[in-house]
C-alpha cells in the first residue's frame, strides 16, 4: 500500500526498521560466533541485548498509533547482512574482523539515519511517545557505532594490517599466504564505515600505504 501521509509512510517505515531489527537479531550472534577479537565479539552480544530491546520498542511506537505490529522486509539491511555473510564465508582472523566491523558500521549507519528520519516524523505528527522511545534507540545505535569504530582503531584494523603478509617474519605464514585476499578486505574496509576509513587514514600517516603497495608487489611477483 503505498503511503497518502506522513502518518502512513511513518507507519510503512516503521514496518521496515521492525524487519530490520528482527534481521538483526538472526545476525548479530553469528557475527559474534565468526569475531576473533575478544571485544568485538563482547561487542557484538551486547548489541544484540540491544536490539532485543530495540524490538520492543518498536512495538510499543506501534501501539502509540493503533497499528498492528508488522514489519515489511528490509531490503537495505538484508543487503548489508547478505554481504556479511560473504565475508565470513571467504575471510578469517583478524581480516574477517575488520570486515565484520565495516559490515556492522554500515548496519549501524544505516539504522541511524531510518532512526533519526522515524524520530523526526513521530515530531512532526505531535507523538511525543513515539519520538522518545525512537530517540532512546537512535542514542543506543549511535553509541554502538562509535564502540565499534573504537575497536577498529584501537585493535582490529592493525591486527588485520599485520595478518597481510607484509613481513618475513610474520607469525601467522597461513593468514601472510591470504595477503592479497585482505588487501582486498582492508580496500574494502576502508571505504566503508567511519572507523575503518579513520584508522586506515592514521595507518597511512604513519608511513604504511600497506594496501597500495602489497597490491603493487603482489602484481610484480605473479609476473
Ligand atoms: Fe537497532
Amino acid at each position: 500500500m503505498a503511503a497518502k501521509s506522513l502518518q502512513e509512510l511513518f507507519v510503512e517505515e516503521l514496518r521496515d526498521a521492525y524487519d530490520g531489527e528482527k534481521r538483526l537479531t538472526k545476525a548479530l550472534p553469528r557475527m559474534a560466533k565468526a569475531a576473533e577479537n575478544e571485544d568485538l565479539r563482547a561487542a557484538f552480544t551486547s548489541h544484540l541485548r540491544e536490539t532485543e530491546r530495540h524490538v520492543q520498542r518498536l512495538e510499543q511506537v506501534f501501539r502509540t498509533v493503533g497499528e498492528s505490529v508488522r514489519g515489511k522486509k528490509c531490503d537495505g539491511l538484508m543487503g548489508i547482512i547478505e554481504e556479511g555473510k560473504s565475508a565470513m564465508e571467504e575471510l578469517e582472523g583478524p581480516v574477517l574482523d575488520a570486515a565484520l566491523i565495516a559490515g556492522a558500521q554500515r548496519a549501524e549507519h544505516y539504522e541511524i539515519a531510518a532512526y533519526g528520519t522515524l524520530a523526526y516524523f513521530a515530531e512532526m505528527l505531535g507523538n511525543d511517545k513515539a519520538k522518545e522511545l525512537l530517540g532512546q534507540t537512535l542514542d543506543e545505535e549511535k553509541a554502538a557505532d562509535e564502540k565499534l569504530t573504537d575497536i577498529a582503531k584501537s585493535e582490529v584494523n592493525r591486527e588485520a594490517l599485520m595478518g597481510t603478509g607484509e613481513s618475513e617474519e610474520e607469525e601467522m605464514p597461513r593468514v601472510a599466504r591470504r595477503g592479497a585476499r585482505g588487501m582486498v578486505a582492508s580496500a574494502r574496509g576502508g571505504s566503508r564505515g567511519n572507523g575503518t576509513s579513520r584508522a586506515t587514514a592514521h595507518d597511512r600517516s604513519r608511513g604504511g600505504v600497506r594496501g597500495n603497495a602489497g597490491g603493487r608487489r603482489r602484481s610484480r611477483s605473479s609476473r
